[in-house]
């Protein structure tokens, strides 16, 4: 290495300079913001750039022209070694609390845009790069930019919301000089016939949605309510008196590194880690030495594909050099011939240069650039795309690359360089070797990339299908490129690159050789096919799976080229017959345009007092605290002196003995201090759920991959999973592998008998029925992927063997009798400390525990505080999820559509341990009647026992998927006669008073009124007819509706779960403090406790505060869980309250003229206790299983959802262009957070039946660890048009201030997508000659939507003969 080398680093952070010597190369920035540099507020959600939650801005200042350029990336993958001269702005950087918000932090705060906040931080830097480079953007901005970033809580439309605000146009109609589309009938709202966003024209919907919501009046709903009306209509949030954008508030670019940077000083920076070294050249001539001397050492740009690789895969590269500093990889240089892009360049700068290409140059000559450019918009997220480098992507040559096939088809070359020489190649089928091969030597170095112009008469196309829509690599995608002979369709030059369908970008050469020279026709495209799939013929069990489907989308793409040359060349003159009306459907996009969304709320009863927040929409109490990054989580917490950091050891083998856990090469790792076994564990070495045991820690025997075994102790993260990866466990392979609940059915693998349930007689029912249908339905998995994964610290106070316990769950008190039963020593030794969650949905409960155990005996082995957090991966891994699926029914129904019977079999796929199962399948069978009273109706459900990690409790309980059944059978019953789904359920609705099948009375009369306003305000029949007429005219996309009720029973069937207590305490300023047993998940519970006593003592809100949840202060308390926290806990404020405020009244008396403040000092004087505490006995809930009768529930949750999809049957990508969900939570204490609670479950609902799909291989082991793999619903999955009418005038007894549970109702109606396009399908069906039940198993994934549309396609595509080969994925229920 020739020249001078420096190893200090300069940077700064929120203003302030850094500098290092000798950083480690291995350190990214997150964790040394995090830990480091004690920066909380960027969140680690994944660790590898797929979730946003970590996104920083970079700030650049480039000499060239002396400007400052800002961009948002995912700082878990920004290695701190590239910082050099560059200013980094975090969530603490922009505003905070004490002094002053950024307007992106207020408006995402204001507009209910966060709920457990975890995602809340990379939101608003996202949104924050986006305003500094477009200070006013519009919504398509907005979207693209957030598509990089995954929130679980909110369904994301309240984010939109929140910053469509900063948009200079705003979307609605009123903006266009019209009348306000929420006043009525809009022009947009009005779109044409068939289009599907209409109203209907003639809908009532909206105009009747303002006589709900008027009712106000200013003078006795005080301020806050008034502030809220606008346009005439209550709004969620008062879009007046925001911050303003105000860019001098901004902090300015460091004058130091501008100076740093014009003096041109750059040296060659070396810095040297444990493991690795770095270097960082300068000059091109280094580079080349360096990689002459180095030729294995990667080159890293963005670090987005071998930051993957060393961190997941455990790839050590000794050596990396990174010249992101060496400016002939940044050049662009313009010639008549084409571009040449230096490899450097990010995506997001290839995608400026080719745009404005594409702006000046000739169309015919920007053929390819606009082919690159259709990919670079869907390629990653922007995070993503502003640091991931052009030539990093070839290089690559990962087999799905984006850019690669359509570089190849348009003939692009790459100049390379090395010490010895500089040559050119093409990008051609020849460059392409294999995974992450290319013809590239060692020593070489991809210069630059040359793009040359399209030539007349050649036409460039590219094609890509994502298991979602944005920020998800391509399944399968396509570069094409056509010549015809001029004035003719023959074709003379032809070629097709693929992606996915093999280990790297694939050249179809065959397939091209058959079409040129033959006129582009029919007649050549059947030719072509056959030859097509012969020659990227994917073998049954390829990697990655989903094989008919990839082999499919290989003709699709074919085809559509085809369609979109027939077109060209008519347009030309050279063919005479364009493409048919009906097939440009295959031509055309889906829709993506946002409408103005609309949530209907009541508004507070006439007369309550102005300073009453309950049922006023108020912010979630920790919203600002969570988008300036104060709001403190689990592992924000300041590292503890003499912490060591716990990584897990799990099992590889799904059913094996333990021979020998070798611990020995971990021991003698740097760092490493202890492993812990179940040895180790001084009291009990398991749990207990439903009265069978699980093992801490595995001694003896592994039952699943991902089993915890053994757990290592270091002083570091990086050192506890060094350590862990260096323990060798042997293990002897038990034969009887059970992973299908199949299987678990053939070897009687259950954990108990099954349970039954039914009313009248189903033999007797099916005697009566004119038909008879049986089937089945799958319905898989999912991962909770709540956005902070499980985290814990265990801190050994030092004396009288106390703990305390800070950990993210849902169920502190469960924690703590844990760890005292693990530790042997009692529970008030033991204190969990809850201070918020950020997501659980159920998965922080039993594994939680188990976990704090594990953890608490380290901690009391070393007596030294231990820290447990889960990476992205391990927890997928080990925690498990949502319970798969497989239900077999029978059903019985008379000509009319009425049900006579129903008999299902539910089959429950537990995984490894009992967990919760057995309550599981109780849930199932309580609520698979949902909506409808079937006279003879019978269910029995088994917990299926398997090798797969154990399922657990998961929003919703096991209703999400027998409902899901239950409006199965109903469409099956719709499709065998002919009629609508909804018709069908009409017919058998409970009606008038009712009895369950469990023979508890109640009364479905606000379900049906869900139901009809639904039906009203979605015009379900006037779009239905408009659907019907869009399919006529549409071949390849189609059009879908559902309308879909629930009843969800609210309340734990065991009496014991519903009590609750509470703690109030007020101090002598006046200021309260509440605690609760709930525990604050994002579900705003806080929030609603400060607005009851708030309520109950007639003081502000502001003068309420709670802090956490602690088991000291509040014992022996019920889970956060089963849309009963409000309810329980509520009635315990309440009480504690109620006490408190009876105490104070004959201060008041005394001293009426007082106030709260006065009357307290006065009760101190008097020797008035101002602490109380509240209890709540909770409802005497019960199910009786012999009898098959009880009051399992408090009272049922009502509502019903309508939506409608736009499905493109070629790809089976969909698009939800409205959904319209009525609800009736009697009434609401807060509708801003209960609007969230439905939206939040909607989407996690979508998810669950449409693009949520865990995959196990054949040996048990989860391929799915990660965003990467598993696609939660994004930005771009969030309904165009999203409405929410809360049912006005409901009442509830049985719940505080009459309000109702709704945590988990809304997941079930998700099912609506799922069902709009069960109907799109048939309509697809239909064309194609199909009519009647089919098979649709969820999650309805691309996949399966298009393979059920039977098009031509799919059909030529050979069915693998099951049985006949391993497949690489198992079908897990
Ligand atoms: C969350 C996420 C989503 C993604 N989504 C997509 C997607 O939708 N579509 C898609 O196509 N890709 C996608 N990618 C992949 C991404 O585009 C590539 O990882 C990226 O382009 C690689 O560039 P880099 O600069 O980060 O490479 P690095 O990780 O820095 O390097 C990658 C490899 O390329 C080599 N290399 C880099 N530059 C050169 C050079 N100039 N000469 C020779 N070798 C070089 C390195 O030696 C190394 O082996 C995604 C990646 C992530 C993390
Ligand atoms: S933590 Fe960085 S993207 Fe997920
Ligand atoms: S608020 Fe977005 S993940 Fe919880």
């Amino acid at each position: 290495m020739a020249g001078a080398q420096d190893s200090l680093l300069t940077f700064f952070v929120n203003g302030k300079k850094v500098t290092e010597r000798d950083v480690d190369p291995e350190t990214m920035l997150l964790p040394y913001l995090r830990k480091r540099m004690g920066l909380t507020g960027s969140k680690y959600g994944c660790g590898g750039g797929g979730c946003g939650a970590c996104t920083v801005m970079l700030s650049r200042y480039h000499v060239q022209n002396r400007t400052v350029s800002h961009c948002a990336v995912n700082a878990c993958l920004m290695p701190v070694c590239q910082l050099q001269g560059v200013a980094v702005t975090t969530v603490e950087g922009i505003g905070n609390t004490k002094t002053k918000l950024h307007p992106v932090q207020e408006r995402i705060a204001k507009a209910h845009g966060s709920q457990c906040g975890f995602c809340t931080p990379g939101m608003v830097m996202s949104m924050y790069a986006l305003l500094r480079n477009k200070p006013q953007p519009c919504m398509e901005d907005i979207t693209e930019t957030l598509a990089g970033n995954l929130c679980r809580c909110t369904g994301y439309r309240p984010i939109l919301d929140g910053y469509r605000t900063f948009c200079e146009v705003s979307d609605c109609c009123q903006s266009k000089g019209g009348a306000c589309c929420l006043n009525g009938n809009s022009p947009e709202e009005n779109g044409p016939k068939g289009s599907g966003l209409t109203n209907g024209g003639d809908c009532p919907s909206l105009s009747n949605g303002n006589e709900v919501t008027n009712k106000h009046s200013d003078q006795v709903n005080g301020k806050e309510v008034t502030d809220n009306l606008q346009n005439g209509h209550l709004e969620l949030f008062n879009k007046d008196n925001l911050l303003p954008l105000d860019p001098t508030q901004d902090l300015i670019f460091p004058p130091e590194l501008i100076r740093m940077a014009e003096r041109g000083e750059q040296v060659t920076q070396v810095f040297r880690g444990e493991r690795v070294t770095w270097v960082s050249p300068v000059t091109l001539e280094e580079v080349v030495d360096l990689k002459a001397q180095h030729p294995q050492a990667p080159i890293v740009m963005g670090n987005t594909n071998i930051g993957l690789d060393m961190k997941f895969k455990g790839v050590l590269h000794p050596f990396i050099i990174s010249p992101s500093r060496v400016a002939d990889l940044f050049e662009v240089t313009h010639t008549p011939e084409g571009v040449s892009i230096g490899a450097g360049c990010t995506m997001s700068v290839l995608r400026e240069v080719l745009e404005e290409l594409v702006r000046t140059l000739a169309p015919e000559q920007s053929e390819t650039h606009r082919a690159l450019l259709q990919q670079l918009g869907n390629l990653a997220g922007a995070q993503i795309r502003n640091v991931a480098t052009l030539g990093g992507n070839i290089a690559s040559a990962y087999p799905n690359s984006d850019l690669n096939p359509v570089l190849a088809a348009a003939n692009c070359m790459l100049t390379v360089v090395s010490k010895e020489e500089r040559r050119e190649i093409p990008i051609n089928k020849d460059f392409f070797q294999g995974f992450g091969k290319t013809i590239l030597q060692p020593q070489e170095i991809v210069l630059s990339v040359f793009i040359p112009v399209s030539k007349k008469g050649e036409f460039v196309r590219a094609f890509r299908q994502a298991p979602r829509k944005e920020n998800a690599l391509a399944t399968v995608n396509a570069g094409m490129r056509i010549r015809f002979r001029p004035g003719s369709s023959v074709v003379e030059e032809l070629s097709l690159f693929y992606g996915g369908v093999g280990p790297c970008t694939l050249a179809a050469t065959k397939t091209c050789q058959q079409i040129i020279g033959r006129s582009w026709s029919e007649e050549t495209l059947s030719a072509a096919y056959p030859v097509l799939l012969e020659e990227l013929a994917l073998p049954s069990s390829a990697p990655g799976g989903k094989v008919v489907f990839r082999r499919a989308l290989t003709l699709t793409f074919l085809f559509k080229f085809y369609l979109q040359m027939q077109q060209i060349l008519t347009e030309m003159g050279v063919m005479s017959e364009g493409v048919q009306q009906d097939m440009r459907s295959a031509l055309t996009g889906l829709p993506s345009h946002f409408l103005p969304s609309y949530q209907d709320f009541q508004d507070v009863l006439v007369g309550q007092p102005g300073q009453d927040p309950v049922g006023r929409p108020m912010m979630h109490r920790s919203a600002l605290s969570c988008a300036t990054g104060e709001a403190v989580y689990c592992d924000d917490m300041p590292q503890q002196q003499g912490e060591l950091s716990l990584t897990l050891v799990t099992s590889t083998k799904a059913n094996a003995k333990i021979i020998d856990i070798d611990v020995s090469a971990a021991l003698a790792l740097p760092g490493v201090v202890d492993v812990i076994t179940a040895s180790d564990i001084p009291g009990k070495k398991f749990r207990t759920f439903c009265g069978l045991t699980e093992e801490l820690l595995a001694e003896e025997e592994v039952t699943c991959v991902g089993q915890m075994v053994c757990a290592v102790l270091a002083d570091t993260k990086a050192h506890s999973k060094r350590g862990a990866a260096a323990v060798k466990i042997t293990y002897q392979d038990i034969p009887n592998l059970v992973l299908t609940v199949e299987e678990a059915i053939e070897q009687k693998s259950f954990f108990c008998p099954p349970r039954e349930i039914g009313r009248g007689d189903v033999t007797e029912g099916f005697k009566m029925a004119d038909h008879i249908h049986e089937g089945e339905i799958r319905i898989g998995g999912q991962e909770h992927f709540y956005m902070e994964t499980q985290s814990m610290l265990v801190v050994p106070v030092g004396e009288e063997r106390e703990m305390n316990v800070y950990l993210s769950t849902q169920h502190p008190s469960y924690a703590q009798d844990s760890i005292a039963e693990t530790l042997n020593i009692p529970s008030n030794r033991v204190t969990c400390h809850v201070k918020r969650v950020g997501g659980a949905f159920g998965g922080k409960v039993t594994k939680t525990s188990i976990m704090a155990c594990i953890t608490a005996v380290a901690a009391w082995k070393t007596e030294r505080p231990v820290r447990l957090v889960l990476e992205r991966g391990e927890d997928m891994l080990i925690t498990g999820g949502r319970h798969p699926v497989l239900a077999k029914y029978k059903v019985g129904y008379k000509n009319d559509g009425k049900i006579t019977a129903t008999d299902v079999n539910f089959y429950v796929n537990g995984g490894n341990t009992v967990d919760e199962s057995p309550l599981v399948i109780e849930k199932i069978l309580l609520h698979f009647d949902n909506a409808y009273n079937i006279p003879n109706f019978h269910g029995t459900s088994f917990a299926c026992k398997t090798n797969l990690p154990s399922n657990t409790a998961f929003r919703g309980f096991g209703v999400p998927q027998c409902q899901l059944v239950t409006e199965h059978i109903i469409s099956d019953v719709a499709l065998k006669l002919g009629r609508t789904a909804e018709e069908i359920r009409e017919m058998n609705m409970y009606r008038g008073p009712s009895m369950t099948h469990y023979k508890m009375p109640f009364d479905p009369e606000n379900m049906l009124l869900c139901w009809e306003e639904c039906k009203r305000r979605a015009c379900l029949e006037s779009r239905r007819m408009d659907i019907a007429q869009f399919n006529q005219h549409n071949r390849w996309k189609k059009r879908g509706i559902a309308l879909v009720p629930i009843k969800y029973g609210v309340g734990f069937s065991e009496a014991f779960l519903n009590q609750a207590a509470a703690l109030v305490n007020v101090f002598l300023d006046g200021s309260v403090l509440v605690s609760h047993g709930g525990a604050e998940l994002g579900q705003g519970i806080h929030t609603k406790m400060q607005q009851v006593a708030s309520r109950e003592l007639r003081i502000p809100t502001s003068l309420i505060h709670i802090s956490e949840t602690n088991t000291h202060t509040v014992p022996n308390t019920c889970p956060s869980a089963a849309s009963f926290g409000t309810d329980a806990n509520g009635m315990a404020v309440k009480d504690a309250c109620e006490t408190l405020y009876s105490r104070l009244e004959p201060l008041r008396k005394k001293n009426p003229t007082g106030t709260w403040q006065s009357w307290i000092k006065d009760a101190f004087l008097e020797k008035i206790s101002l602490s109380a505490t509240g209890y709540y006995r909770g409802h005497d809930l019960y199910m009786d299983w012999e009898k098959q009768e009880g009051l399992p529930y408090a009272y049922f949750t009502y509502g019903a959802c309508c939506c409608e999809v736009e499905l493109d049957c070629l790809t089976g990508d969909y698009r939800t262009v409205r959904t319209d969900m009525v609800f009736d939570i009697g009434r609401s204490i807060n509708p801003s957070i209960d609007i969230g609670q439905i939206e939040g479950a909607f989407m996690q609902g979508v998810g669950l039946y449409t693009s949520e799909e865990k995959m196990f291989s054949p040996s048990g082991v989860l391929y799915t660890r990660g965003p990467g793999q598993y696609k939660v619903p994004a930005v771009c999955d969030v309904p165009l048009k999203f409405n929410i009418y809360l049912l006005p005038g409901t009442q509830n007894p049985h719940a505080i201030y009459s309000s109702k549970g709704i945590g988990e109702p809304a997941v079930f109606l998700g099912c609506s997508v799922f069902f709009a396009l069960k109907d799109a399908v048939v309509a697809a069906r239909g064309d194609a000659g199909l009519s009647g039940p089919f098979t649709f198993h969820s999650p309805a994934t691309a996949e399966k939507t298009c393979l059920a549309c039977a098009s031509h396609l799919t059909q030529m595509v050979p069915m693998n003969n099951p049985g006949t080969f391993q497949p690489w994925a198992i079908d897990t229920p």
